[in-house]
């Protein structure tokens, strides 16, 4: 008689994942932070968005000044531009301070930079061109920077597309592939950047730099690996001649 409900607890036990697979506190506290983390970054990627917000309400005597629509396509650009580097410095930095947990938040810089340079074009598409079409096009044939800003946003759309989990995974390789267009992008928006600016060049300069820093970081790391895989290569086929 005490059979089944012996069998019945046991069943329990083993198809209950909660009852053998607790995560230990440790765990389930460090998922709790970046939780809690994780909320914060968001909020903080949102500040420039609800800035500008107050300035074009106008609330406690914020605001764009004499040309809004002009201010808004530049703070957003900038904002979408500074995204896209700051996106680029989470490798480095993970691997200069070994804190794997920087890339927990990649995924979500890389959106908000999508997020910001989409309403960058939104803006001048919309309120600068009023979704005329025909001169927007002309605009991409005529300017050369807006030429290159539009491929920027072409090539960013797919990255942002597959940015799920379910797309990394069912791209495999493929979608690491696929993500390195980012470098590409990062190049033409601060080539975009530096070519509208009139006269001034020294901001798109400085961007320029801080991109040329991140890029040579990955050059420099991947002719590294490179170099040291060939170095263990000439070590097994020493080994392996002086063996015969
Ligand atoms: C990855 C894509 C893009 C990035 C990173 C980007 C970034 C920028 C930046 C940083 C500026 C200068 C802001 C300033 O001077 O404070 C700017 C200006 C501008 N961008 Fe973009 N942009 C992108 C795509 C586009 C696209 C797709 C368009 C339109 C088709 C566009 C249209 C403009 C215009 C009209 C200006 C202002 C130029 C002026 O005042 O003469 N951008 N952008």
């Amino acid at each position: 008689m005490a059979m089944p409900m012996k069998w019945r607890s046991c069943t329990q036990a083993w198809i209950c994942v909660k009852t053998f697979e607790q995560p230990d506190p440790d765990t389930r506290m460090k998922a709790k932070t970046i939780g809690l983390l994780k909320v914060l970054v968001f909020l903080l990627c949102l500040l420039p968005l609800v800035k500008l917000g107050l300035e074009i309400l106008g609330v406690a005597g914020l605001s764009l000044g004499a040309n809004p629509i002009e201010e808004l396509i530049h703070r957003l650009g900038k904002w979408g531009l500074n995204f896209l580097l700051i996106t680029l410095a989470v490798t480095p930095l993970r691997k200069l301070t070994g804190q794997n947990v920087l890339l927990r938040f990649r995924r979500m810089l890389g959106l908000f930079a999508f997020f910001y340079v989409l309403s960058h074009f939104l803006v001048y598409a919309g309120l600068d061109q009023s979704f005329d079409l025909a001169v927007i096009v002309e605009d991409i044939i005529e300017r050369p920077y807006i030429t290159i800003g539009i491929s920027a946003l072409v090539l960013l759309l797919p990255l942002a597309l597959t940015s799920t989990k379910g797309m990394m995974r069912r791209l495999g390789r493929r979608w690491q592939k696929l993500h390195r267009l980012v470098y590409l992008i990062a190049c033409l928006g601060v080539w975009h950047f530096y070519w509208q600016v009139k006269k001034d060049i020294l901001e798109p300069s400085i961007y320029i730099s801080i991109l040329a820093v991140l890029l040579g970081y990955r050059l420099l790391t991947h002719w590294q690996k490179k170099r040291s895989i060939h170095i263990k290569l000439q070590g097994i086929k020493s080994e392996h001649t002086a063996h015969f």
